[in-house]
């Protein structure tokens, strides 16, 4: 990657600033591109002085520069409180946004990354759920701001691919976590809210009963998956990025409480509208190309919490 001018919109993100950190170090000139409106400064800012790194402060939505080798399109509001809250906005980096990274990569022959997500499944009732499973999703629901645009901006990517042979490439992410994830509580997701709230010995909030599950993937892992998408041989794949430890949120809430030795109490909420009860991806194509993650859930949560205790000033 030495000397690759690499693109990475929603590069102050979580996965964002992680990715562009990896990127920094492997010698390539990366431009971050943010809006700052879920990411932040603090992000980056280690980055910041480096010569082969710029920041820029757009919306993907107005403008997307031109000139990079890759395009990494990461811009996105991903965490569902947030985007139930501003679905118009939530719709408009997977459509707009991403329809101006792939014109820049049209004519700048870049290739693109597009880090879709595991919504695309909806409530998938195929589990481990492989890449041909077309998808269980509710097309006027609360939380289609966010499936459908993911949906919208894989079939634009094929598009691309189909009409202009621009070489796109398709990440399907399942949740993941670590550290620089949001702190705030409110619009938080499921790991940081139960980490905050176990710190602070405060009630565990679980929406419904808790049985749903989820497939953990730590950020380190996540970030040599996108950068294996990123630079195999594999024009036009989709290929799933996950852990594979399934976990109901309930257990998560428990085990969270363990690490922190939380006095806190669990709470149960109403069900979200639409929330899939079971989510395990099938890696087995990510594996093909060489990747699997390795941090178990109980280490890669231990090294989350020891962040959190640090940014928080919990003792
Ligand atoms: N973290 C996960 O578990 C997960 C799971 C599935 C998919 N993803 C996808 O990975 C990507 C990164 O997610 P994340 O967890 O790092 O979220 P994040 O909110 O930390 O990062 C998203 C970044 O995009 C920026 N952004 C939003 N709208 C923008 C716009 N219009 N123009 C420019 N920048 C904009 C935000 O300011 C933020 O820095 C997203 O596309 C998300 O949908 C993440």
């Amino acid at each position: 990657m030495r000397g690759k001018r690499v693109l990475v919109t929603g590069g102050a993100g979580f996965l964002g600033s992680w990715l562009c950190e990896a990127l920094v170090e492997m010698g390539a000139h990366v431009t971050c591109l943010d809006n700052l409106s879920t990411g932040s400064i603090e992000n980056i800012a280690h980055l910041m002085g480096k010569e082969n790194f710029s920041f820029l402060k757009e919306d993907v939505c107005k403008s997307c520069p031109e000139g990079f080798d890759y395009i990494v399109h990461g811009a996105s509001i991903p965490s569902p409180d947030d985007y139930m809250r501003r679905p118009v906005e939530t719709m408009l980096p997977n459509s707009i946004g991403l329809l101006n990274c792939l014109e820049s990569a049209r004519k700048s022959d870049s290739v693109l990354l597009y880090m879709s997500t595991s919504e695309v499944y909806g409530d998938a009732d195929l589990i481990p759920t492989p890449e041909h499973y077309w998808g269980r999703v509710n097309p006027i629901g609360p939380r289609s701001c966010y499936d459908e645009s993911k949906r919208f901006g894989e079939a634009l990517c094929m598009s691309y691919l189909r009409e202009y042979g621009v070489d796109v490439r398709i990440a399907r992410i399942f949740n993941t976590y670590g550290p620089r994830m949001d702190l705030s509580a409110r619009y938080a997701r499921v790991i940081p809210r139960f980490i905050i709230q176990a710190l602070r010995n405060e009630p565990i909030t679980v929406h419904g009963d808790g049985r749903q599950t989820r497939s953990f993937c730590y950020v380190s892992d996540m970030v040599k998956g996108l950068l294996k998408l990123l630079l195999s041989d594999c024009k036009g794949e989709v290929v799933n990025l996950g852990g594979e430890e399934e976990i109901s949120i309930i257990e998560l809430a428990n085990l969270i409480k363990e690490l922190t030795s939380s006095s806190s109490s669990i709470i149960f909420l109403p069900a979200r509208e639409d929330d899939p009860r079971r989510r395990k991806p099938d890696i087995s194509r990510a594996k093909n190309l060489g990747w699997r993650p390795s941090v178990t859930l109980r280490d890669g949560l231990a090294l989350t919490i020891e962040w959190f205790r640090k940014k928080g000033g919990f003792k």
